[in-house]
């Protein structure tokens, strides 16, 4: 049977969905997403992801549509479709259907959110990116101020992630006014003499939930950590860098631009953080 969707309370095949070309999230990206790993079947970090959620919802001033409960039964029977796989769930709230364009949005007819998730197969990144590490491409963030929100207007991450890929990374490290914020969709670690560096929560990057979940696991193995802003020309002596999200968990920077970061190879408190990570996947689905 072909997978389903979710869409405003209804579970039906993708090739079936319809959304209407005067949904806000279409006229204007406005709306808000999460993007939750399904492992073994089960969705990690959940509460979080759902927390973040209503945080995002918020800062955007819409009400959420679902109770808490709903969400999860949402997310569970999609799940269900493919039981004990790891897989890749997307949530999404826009502000819905209007009928006419108006960038305010309480003249409106108030019309009701679009509510849509899905979940498709998790693709693990390829092993090579683990044992030799990536380059990233430092570039100007050039995004908006409210970072901190994880909204569906993504054009600026759209295109900073194809700038850095067409000059030969992986991922872009944004960079305002000569401090490293985040990359296009992950954060970023340093380690600086066994020290793991990230910088604190600001309005100029997203809330990770991986973030939180290394400095858990770094803070429970008793590794130092400092939340700290971190300067471009300090990030290229570090020992370390990582990038960190929900679909890439932890991968190692071998190289920023032209910069060899430390001997070129991924390091050992990324092989420890790794291990933890995966420890404590395995330790929740026991
Ligand atoms: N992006 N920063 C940005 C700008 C992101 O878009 C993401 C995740 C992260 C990492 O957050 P988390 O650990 O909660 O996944 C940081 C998702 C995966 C995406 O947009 O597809």
């Amino acid at each position: 049977m072909m997978d389903s969707i979710y869409l405003n309370g209804a579970y039906l095949p993708l090739s079936e969905a319809r959304i209407s070309p005067m949904d806000r999230g279409f006229l204007f990206g406005d709306g808000v997403y999460e993007v939750i790993p399904v492992y073994a079947g089960k969705a990690f970090r959940l509460d979080e992801h759902l927390k973040r959620l209503q945080f995002s919802l918020d800062g955007i001033q819409l009400d959420n549509p679902l109770t808490t409960e709903a969400w999860q039964e949402v997310c569970y029977q999609l799940i269900q479709q493919h039981p004990g796989a790891d897989q890749n769930l997307y949530l999404q709230v826009t502000r819905g259907e209007v009928t006419t364009r108006d960038h305010s949005f309480r003249r409106q007819d108030a019309g009701t959110p679009t509510v849509f998730a899905m979940c498709s197969p998790l693709k693990a990144p390829d092993k090579e990116l683990f044992e030799k590490g990536v380059r990233s491409v430092t570039l100007d963030d050039i995004r908006w101020q409210y970072c901190h929100l994880k909204v569906i207007s993504l054009i600026s991450n759209v295109l900073l992630r194809q700038q850095a890929e067409d000059a030969g990374g992986v991922e872009a490290l944004l960079v305002r006014d000569g401090w490293v914020t985040e990359g296009s969709a992950s954060n970023f670690f340093m380690v600086q003499q066994g020290v793991l560096v990230t910088p604190p929560k600001t309005h100029q990057l997203l809330p990770g939930i991986t973030r939180d979940l290394i400095l858990e696991l770094a803070e429970e193995a008793r590794i130092p950590v400092r939340e700290e802003a971190v300067k471009l020309e300090t990030l290229l002596r570090a020992d370390e860098v990582w990038l960190t999200s929900s679909v890439r968990e932890i991968l190692p920077v071998t190289q920023v631009d032209d910069t060899v970061i430390a001997d070129g190879k991924p390091g050992p408190l990324w092989h420890k953080l790794t291990q933890l990570f995966s420890e404590f996947k395995i330790n929740l689905h026991r």
